[in-house]
């Protein structure tokens, strides 16, 4: 009893001395340290605002795709665990229907963004930016929205006009 009690004072005693130093928990770093990093402040508008220099094709695309991406996402970027990223173009307004980057998305810059900050989903960060427009070429001429000789880079893939880019109305309307 009287050694539990002592052990109770001695762990008191310690964490108030670690708690003495600094008025915080020690976890996570301070904003200002992590604004400096390469990871922050990343978002690309639709219009292509913030994307980096770079370039990549359809064919370039396959191979990262096959390296990187068919395990989750099918050889094609459809039919295994991860969302199928292709197909279904026009499906939307079906019985079925079925949100895949092709048929749903309405930005194509939104793309290069995504896989930028979270894919490969086990390794993000991983990949450059002229493996980004590559792979994002590969996706998006699957199903034909550019043609597969195109070269994607920070000036062509705001141009790319995506299938639903209609689709969607603004909540807001007179802000733009
Ligand atoms: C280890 C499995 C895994 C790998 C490898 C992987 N992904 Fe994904 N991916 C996922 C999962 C799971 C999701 C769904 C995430 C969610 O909805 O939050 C996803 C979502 C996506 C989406 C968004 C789909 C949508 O309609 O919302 C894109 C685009 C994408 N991945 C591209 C890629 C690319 C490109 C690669 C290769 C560089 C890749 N992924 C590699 C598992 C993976």
């Amino acid at each position: 009893m009287f050694m539990a009690f002592k052990i109770s004072l001695v762990l008191l005693l310690l964490s108030q001395s670690c708690f003495a130093e600094s008025p915080h928990q020690l976890l996570g770093k301070p904003a200002d340290k992590l604004s400096q990093q390469g990871q922050w402040n990343l978002t690309i508008t639709p219009d292509g605002k913030n994307l980096p220099k770079g370039k990549g094709n359809s064919a370039q695309g396959a191979k990262l795709f096959h390296q990187h991406c068919a395990a989750c996402h099918g050889p094609a970027g459809i039919g295994a665990s991860a969302e199928p990223l292709v197909g279904e173009v026009g499906s939307l307004t079906s019985e079925y229907p079925e949100k895949t980057v092709a048929s749903y998305w309405p930005y194509a810059t939104t793309l290069f963004d995504y896989i930028r900050r979270s894919m490969p989903i086990n390794d993000p960060f991983s990949l450059t930016a002229d493996e980004i427009y590559a792979l994002s070429a590969y996706i998006l001429s699957q199903d034909g929205i550019i043609a597969n000789d195109v070269e994607l880079n920070e000036e062509t893939l705001p141009k790319v006009i995506m299938p639903n880019h209609d689709g969607f109305i603004s909540f807001y309307p007179d802000k733009h």
